[in-house]
């Protein structure tokens, strides 16, 4: 459980984060071209916002020295985001997707899904206690020997993708580089993102800790310095100041700023949620 001044320090923290991080890519793809390119997208920023509003998932600040936001997704816990709000337009062909996590189960399991409308697998990282898989369009799924993914301890994984080459690095070391030349993913946004929660009624959904769940657009290269420069948004001991509002912020972020009663009303109803039966698991249908 976390106390509400946990919970006003993760909140900073993640208004914070947005404020610096990200000039507001919402903003960004309303211009449509000529988006910069290395865009960062904080993906746990945006789930975080959902945790509030969704069972067998939370939020909290890590113990220790460094406090860092961790999204706690439960196995019964499915956290979807409309591609288009994400990631805008259109989805770049090369890119670095940088993780932080901690799982510890022992199945195949599948921690990020891009769906088409049609419910079709756009891309999907899948975990499994010997593997991390990288599936993408026209049944290109590429299987590369990781054996910690599942120990439950925390790793950093990234992945680079580019035209020539599918780079994986598990905590600061190349696992492998395989050539590809891709002809480009085709990955539209007219579907969603899926983190948790499962596609076919067989499979088993993630279960585990995410720290870090960022995409860099236009930059395959990320993915060799993620320990370097790319670490995820943790903060030292001290409280960081509350921002200005700044025209350049994003409507979530805005949304988050909201009057201390407000804030109360969302703990506790984050913490009554926390109590709440087990939910059946959500299968994800988008239609056929
Ligand atoms: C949570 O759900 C309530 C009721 O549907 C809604 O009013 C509120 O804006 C939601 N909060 C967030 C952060 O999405
Ligand atoms: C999800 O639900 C299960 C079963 O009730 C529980 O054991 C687990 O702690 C929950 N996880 C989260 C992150 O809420």
């Amino acid at each position: 459980m976390f106390t509400l001044a946990d919970c006003l320090l993760l909140l900073l923290a993640l208004i914070t984060v947005g404020a610096s991080a990200d000039p507001g890519y919402a903003d960004s793809a309303e211009l449509g071209s000529g988006t910069p390119s290395a865009e960062e997208i904080d993906l746990l920023e945006s789930l975080s916002l959902l945790a509030v509003n969704s069972s067998n998932v939370s939020l909290t600040m890590s113990e220790g020295g460094w406090r860092c936001p961790t999204l706690q997704i439960g196995q019964y816990s499915t956290l979807t985001l409309p591609m288009r709000e994400t990631f805008g337009a259109r989805f770049e062909d090369e890119f670095s997707l940088l993780l932080q996590l901690r799982s510890w189960q022992l199945e195949d399991r599948s921690l990020l899904t891009l769906l088409n409308p049609y419910s079709h697998i756009l891309l999907q990282i899948r975990l499994s206690p010997y593997t991390f898989s990288f599936v993408s369009t026209r049944h290109r799924h590429y299987e590369f020997p990781v054996g910690v993914l599942s120990d439950g301890a925390w790793h950093r994984v990234s992945v680079g993708v580019s035209a020539q080459r599918l780079a994986l690095y598990v905590d600061c070391t190349l696992v492998e580089s395989v050539s590809w030349n891709s002809p480009g993913l085709d990955i539209t946004t007219d579907g969603l993102l899926m983190v948790g929660g499962i596609v076919e009624g067989f499979e088993t959904p993630f279960e585990g800790d995410l720290r870090q769940m960022t995409f860099l657009m236009g930059n395959p290269d990320a993915a060799s310095d993620h320990c370097a420069f790319h670490r995820p948004a943790c903060k030292g001991a001290s409280v960081a100041p509350k921002p200005p509002r700044s025209p350049g912020m994003s409507r979530t972020m805005e949304d988050l700023l909201l009057s201390s009663n407000d804030l109360e009303d969302l703990i506790e109803n984050a913490e009554s949620s926390t109590d709440m039966e087990v939910p059946p698991i959500v299968s994800v249908t988008l239609g056929v």
